[in-house]
């Protein structure tokens, strides 16, 4: 496959090594300082883009694949805010977009553990759910967007949550998501359920960027081809 890569940077580097040695081809990296190879030949020529920038310029990235007829998979956290405006474009103007809050294979089996483990919750009133992620330094939104997606999980099948909320719960309503910044450190998720008897733990702890540069590509690989809008679920039939 031709794959373009729309920022290099941490994630963006990750993802050329391993594009590389599953034998695809990097056509065109576009960075911060060649925004005007969005219309270059290499880049039009592309089977698909993977997109791993910052918040502020996710979307119109974005967009600019749609116009250009482009297949994108997006990879950008801290976005989501616009994530109903750009599926609904997606499925009206027919274009090919795949997003995931975090490409990882075991980050995805979490997130259908713990929509399992929430139907199970809902009905023992007695535990207290809460969560925690860890993230390096550099992270600039937080919490996390994988944080997010496990919350909105959570608070989709408990009767007894109706939002998250970042830090201490002011209502018994409130699921509290505690965020940390230090070192080196991936992405730990956790979700814990708080008894007068016990604990339960849900966590995953990434040992390297490999896991989600290898999810990315292998979204890019499903994409390759097809219509609409998809995630994560779609490509690992969960
Ligand atoms: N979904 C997942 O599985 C997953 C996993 C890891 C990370 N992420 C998310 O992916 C994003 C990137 O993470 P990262 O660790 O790779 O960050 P990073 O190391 O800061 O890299 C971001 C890169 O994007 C470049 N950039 C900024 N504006 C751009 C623009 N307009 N066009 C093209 N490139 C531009 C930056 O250039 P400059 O350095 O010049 O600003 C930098 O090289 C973050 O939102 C992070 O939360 C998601």
């Amino acid at each position: 496959m031709k794959i373009a890569l729309i920022g290099y940077g941490k994630m963006g580097k990750t993802i050329e090594k391993l594009a590389i040695e599953r034998n695809h081809e990097i056509v065109s990296i576009i960075d911060q300082d060649n925004q005007h190879d969005f219309d270059s030949a290499a880049f039009l020529d592309a089977d698909v883009a993977i997109e791993f920038t910052n918040p502020e310029t996710a979307v119109a990235n974005y967009l600019r694949c749609f116009e250009r007829e482009i297949a994108v998979v997006s990879g950008t956290t801290g976005w989501l805010a616009e994530l109903l405006n750009i599926v609904s474009l997606v499925e009206q103007q027919q274009k090919s977009f795949l997003y995931a809050s975090n490409f990882s294979i075991g980050v995805n089996i979490m997130f259908w553990l713990n929509k399992q483990l929430a139907v199970l919750m809902n009905k023992l009133p007695g535990y207290e759910a809460k969560m925690l992620e860890i993230h390096h330094t550099q992270k600039k939104d937080a919490p996390s967007g994988t944080a997010i997606t496990l919350a909105e999980d959570i608070i989709h099948k408990t009767e007894r949550l109706n939002k998250w909320v970042l830090d201490e719960k002011k209502a018994d309503y409130e699921l509290p998501i505690k965020a940390i910044r230090e070192g080196g450190v991936f992405g730990y998720h956790q979700v814990q359920y708080e008894s007068n008897e016990d604990t339960i733990l849900l966590s995953h702890n990434a040992k390297s960027r490999d896991g989600f540069a290898l999810g990315a590509i292998m979204a890019a690989e499903f994409l390759y081809g097809k219509k609409g809008f998809f995630t994560m679920d779609d490509v690992l039939k969960l």
